[in-house]
C-alpha cells in the first residue's frame, strides 16, 4: 500500500469461516440455496424459530412492565439468573449436600458462550497460568482464537478417527497421558461435540475424569447444547455433573451458553462457573471478585433482556414444562433430518458409507466430504457448509433434503 501514513502495524487476519459463509449465503439469490453452515436452528420451512415458550415469556415480561428492566444489574450479572443457570447445569443430585455442592461454585454472567469461554481463558491465563491448553482436533475454530487472544499456548489431542469416522478415544487418552503437563487446561465439549457430533460414552467420560484427576489437569467444559442435543437437560449435562459429583477434589470450570437451547442467539445469554475443590471453597468469593474485575474492565456487566427471558421460563413450572417440549421439538427434528439425509444417500447408492450421519449427535454432522466436494456443492448447487465437511443438520428440511442428497451424490460421483 503506497502513501499510507499510520502508527498501526496491522496485517489482515482470515475472516471467520462460519460467519463469512453466512454472509455469502445471505446475498446468494439462487432460489434453492441451502444453508448448512452456521449452527442455528431452522424450521422445516428454513425459518428461524423463536421458541413458543420464549414468546410466552416475552409477553409476560411486557405485562410485568418492570420499571427496572433497563437499569444496570450487578457486575457479576443478574444474581437470581446465575443461581438458576448454575442449578440447571449442575443439578445437585450427587453425594455432596446441596449446600456443600453450591459452596464450591462461583458464577458470573457472560456475553453468551463465547464470552464465557473468553472470560474463563483470560481468568486462567492471569491466575492459573497453564503452560498449555489442550483442544480437541478438530474443535470449534473459535476455541483457537479465544485461547490465542488469552495468550495461552494451544496444543491439540486427537479426537476424530477419519478412516472410521469415529471418536478416537485411544488417541485422546494416550496423548493426554503422555504429553499433557500438570496444571494444563483441557477443553472438553460437554455434549454434542462441535464439529464432529461425536461424544465420549459414559465409561469414556469416567476414564477422562480419572485421567484429569490423576495428572492434575484442569477440565474446562464448554456447554453450548444442554437439552438441545438429546432433548433432555439431564442427559446432556451428564459429563459435567459426573466430574462435579465424583471428583470433588478437582477444580474445573464450565462455560454455559443459552443461545441454542433457548434460541436466543443474538441476545448473548451465558454464564461462567468456576468450581473450587471441596477444600478450597473459601476462595470462591475471591474468584468471583477477580472475575468481576475482568468483567468491569471489559464490558461492565452482561446484558439484561435475554437472561430475564430465561429467568421467567425457569422460575415457572408451567413454562419449564413448555421449554422441555420445545427442546423435544428441536432435537427430534434434527434427528429426523439426519435419518432423511441418510435414507436418501442410501437410496441413491451414493459411494461411501453414511451410517455416521445417523450415529452423530447434536447440531452438526461431520460428513466426511472433502474441501473440494464442499466447494463444488457451493459453486454448483448453492449448498453452504464448512470446508471441514461440517454440516448444520437443522438447515435440512423435508423440502430440500432430496436436493441436498442428489447434490452430494453428484459431487462424489463426479470426483470418482
Ligand atoms: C457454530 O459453530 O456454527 C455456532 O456455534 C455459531 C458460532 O458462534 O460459531
Amino acid at each position: 500500500m503506497a502513501n499510507v501514513n499510520t502508527r498501526l502495524n496491522v496485517a489482515p487476519v482470515p475472516p471467520d469461516e462460519i460467519f463469512a459463509l453466512n454472509g455469502a449465503y445471505a446475498v446468494d439469490t439462487f432460489p434453492h440455496k441451502v444453508s448448512l453452515g452456521v449452527g442455528v436452528y431452522r424450521t422445516d420451512d428454513g425459518k428461524p424459530w423463536p421458541l413458543p415458550v420464549v414468546q410466552k415469556a416475552e409477553k409476560q415480561l411486557v405485562v410485568d412492565n418492570d420499571l427496572f428492566r433497563h437499569e444496570y444489574t450487578a457486575i457479576e450479572g443478574d444474581v437470581p439468573f446465575l443461581g438458576i443457570a448454575r442449578d440447571l447445569m449442575f443439578g445437585f443430585e450427587g453425594k455432596q449436600t446441596e449446600e456443600e455442592a453450591k459452596a464450591r461454585i462461583g458464577s458470573v454472567q457472560t456475553v453468551a458462550g463465547t464470552g464465557a469461554n473468553h472470560l474463563g481463558a483470560i481468568f486462567l491465563a492471569h491466575h492459573m497460568k497453564p503452560r498449555s491448553v489442550w483442544l480437541s482436533n478438530p474443535s470449534w475454530a473459535n476455541h483457537q482464537t479465544i485461547w490465542e487472544l488469552a495468550g495461552v499456548p494451544r496444543k491439540t489431542y486427537p479426537y476424530y478417527h477419519a478412516a472410521t469416522r469415529s471418536f478416537d478415544f485411544e488417541g485422546m487418552m494416550s496423548t493426554l497421558e503422555n504429553d499433557a503437563q500438570e496444571g494444563d487446561a483441557v477443553l472438553l465439549h460437554a455434549c454434542a461435540h462441535n464439529p464432529t457430533g461425536l461424544d465420549p460414552n459414559k465409561e469414556q467420560w469416567m476414564a477422562i475424569a480419572d485421567l484429569c484427576e490423576r495428572k492434575n489437569l484442569f477440565p474446562f467444559f464448554d456447554s453450548a447444547y444442554q437439552g438441545f442435543a438429546s432433548g433432555s437437560v439431564e442427559e446432556d449435562a451428564w459429563a459435567v455433573r459426573y466430574f462435579f459429583n465424583h471428583k470433588p477434589d478437582m477444580e474445573m470450570c464450565v462455560a454455559q451458553s443459552f443461545s441454542k437451547n433457548f434460541g436466543l442467539y443474538g441476545q448473548r445469554v451465558g454464564a461462567f462457573h468456576y468450581v473450587t475443590n471441596r477444600s478450597s471453597t473459601s476462595i470462591r468469593d475471591i474468584v468471583v471478585n477477580n472475575l468481576c474485575h475482568l468483567i468491569r474492565g471489559e464490558f461492565s456487566m452482561g446484558p439484561r433482556v435475554g437472561c430475564s427471558i430465561v429467568k421467567k421460563v425457569l422460575t415457572s413450572d408451567e413454562l419449564t414444562a413448555d421449554w422441555h417440549q420445545d427442546l423435544q421439538v428441536m432435537s427430534s427434528r434434527i434427528k429426523a433430518m439426519r435419518q432423511a439425509l441418510y435414507n436418501e444417500l442410501v437410496r441413491l447408492q451414493t459411494p461411501g458409507t453414511w451410517e455416521h450421519i445417523i450415529q452423530q449427535n447434536g447440531m452438526f454432522s461431520y460428513t466426511g466430504l472433502s474441501p473440494k466436494q464442499v466447494y463444488a456443492l457451493k459453486d454448483k448447487y448453492h449448498i453452504y457448509l464448512l470446508k471441514s465437511g461440517r454440516a448444520s443438520i437443522s438447515g435440512l428440511s423435508e423440502k430440500n433434503v432430496a436436493y441436498v442428497a442428489r447434490a452430494i451424490d453428484d459431487v462424489i460421483r463426479t470426483e470418482n
